[in-house]
């Protein structure tokens, strides 16, 4: 009889038999496979585990302190924060092609990641212990998707900024692989991990930075933070939210529109909302959202984000749509 308790109780069993007395290290995202990875693992070991959060400034309101505080809170884990926002936007400036932008916050996760584990390694000699192990989230339909060869970890690794360079000098700890995403999302629920974490819907590794369609400014993202704060409140509070696969909130940074304002015209820049559907992310349709909903939103982002005079509406699928913009 397979219940969230046996799933446990056996990974935290093997976990530490895998890891006996030997220091850890784990790369937090903010989604809910690290997080969930992480929790057994400090179950298993405690404070052997150190875990590693990359603030790269492209997550949503409130993600950085989920982790940081209350992530924190419910676990105890030991935890190294980079606060690694200006890196990123530096590296950024002046960048518009998707592929470009993808490129770069991978390649600056990396490079973030790694300094903050020599932080980390330094600090375990400084006490005489080395650290030989890393957490990964993998999970079961990961492993299925990249053969279910040893290694098959590092297949995502440049596609999820949660992931982690190649040349790997630690062994691999992987306690969700034999999850399915409902089963980590249950084992989170059972570790008494924050609902915002446990429940979140998928997100992009690099974040609001395809999201902000053109150049990524500190100033576009704190008005798409703002926007997308907004859709997915109220998107709760319409009870939809774990209907709804997921909901992109996109800034159209480089388009303006004329628009009107209590005495005045604006030229302001218009924001996506791109409600889908899915069973997996592979095809997609959009969601037919109540025409109420939408018009709270729509009402919510063009009054209190300035800015943005104009909300529409993705009524594409995928394919031809791919569900993020970039
Ligand atoms: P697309 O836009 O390709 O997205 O239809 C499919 C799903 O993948 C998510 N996505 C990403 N997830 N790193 C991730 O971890 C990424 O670079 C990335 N790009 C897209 C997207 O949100 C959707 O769920």
């Amino acid at each position: 009889n397979w219940t969230t308790g046996n799933i446990v109780e056996e990974q935290v069993e093997r976990i530490r038999g895998q890891i006996g007395d030997s220091r850890v290290i784990c790369g937090l995202s903010g989604g809910v496979d690290s997080a969930v990875a992480a929790a057994l693992v400090q179950r298993a070991v405690g404070d052997q585990l150190t875990c590693v959060f990359v603030d790269h400034g492209l997550l949503r309101e409130g993600e950085a302190e989920q982790v940081e505080r209350d992530y924190v809170a419910a676990t105890g884990v030991k935890l190294h924060v980079a606060n690694e926002q200006q890196r990123f936007l530096s590296a950024l400036a002046g960048v518009t092609d998707p592929e470009t932008k993808r490129k770069i916050i991978g390649r600056e996760f990396i490079r973030a990641f790694e300094a903050a584990e020599k932080a980390v390694l330094a600090e375990a000699a400084a006490e005489g212990e080395s650290v030989k192990y890393l957490v990964q989230g993998t999970l079961y339909p990961d492993v299925v998707e990249s053969g279910g060869g040893e290694g098959a970890a590092n297949i995502k690794s440049h596609h999820n900024v949660g992931g982690l360079p190649e040349d790997l000098q630690f062994e691999l700890v992987e306690p969700l692989r034999t999850l399915f995403k409902d089963e980590v999302r249950a084992v989170g629920a059972q570790l008494g991990l924050p609902a915002e974490i446990v429940g979140r819907q998928p997100f992009p590794g690099p974040g609001l930075g395809i999201r902000i369609i053109g150049e990524v400014t500190q100033e576009r993202l704190d008005l798409l933070r703002k926007a997308d704060a907004i859709a997915r409140a109220e998107l709760t509070a319409a009870g939809l939210d774990q209907e709804v696969w997921q909901m992109p909130v996109v800034l159209l940074a480089d388009v303006r529109s004329v628009g009107v304002q209590g005495d005045g015209r604006t030229y302001g820049h218009p924001i996506v909302l791109r409600p889908v559907s899915s069973e997996d992310a592979m095809t997609a349709d959009w969601s037919r959202l109540p025409y109420d909903l939408l018009a709270r939103i729509s009402n919510r982002i063009t009054n209190e984000v300035d800015g943005v005079n104009r909300v529409v509406l993705d009524v594409t699928s995928k394919p031809p749509g791919t569900i993020e913009w970039e």
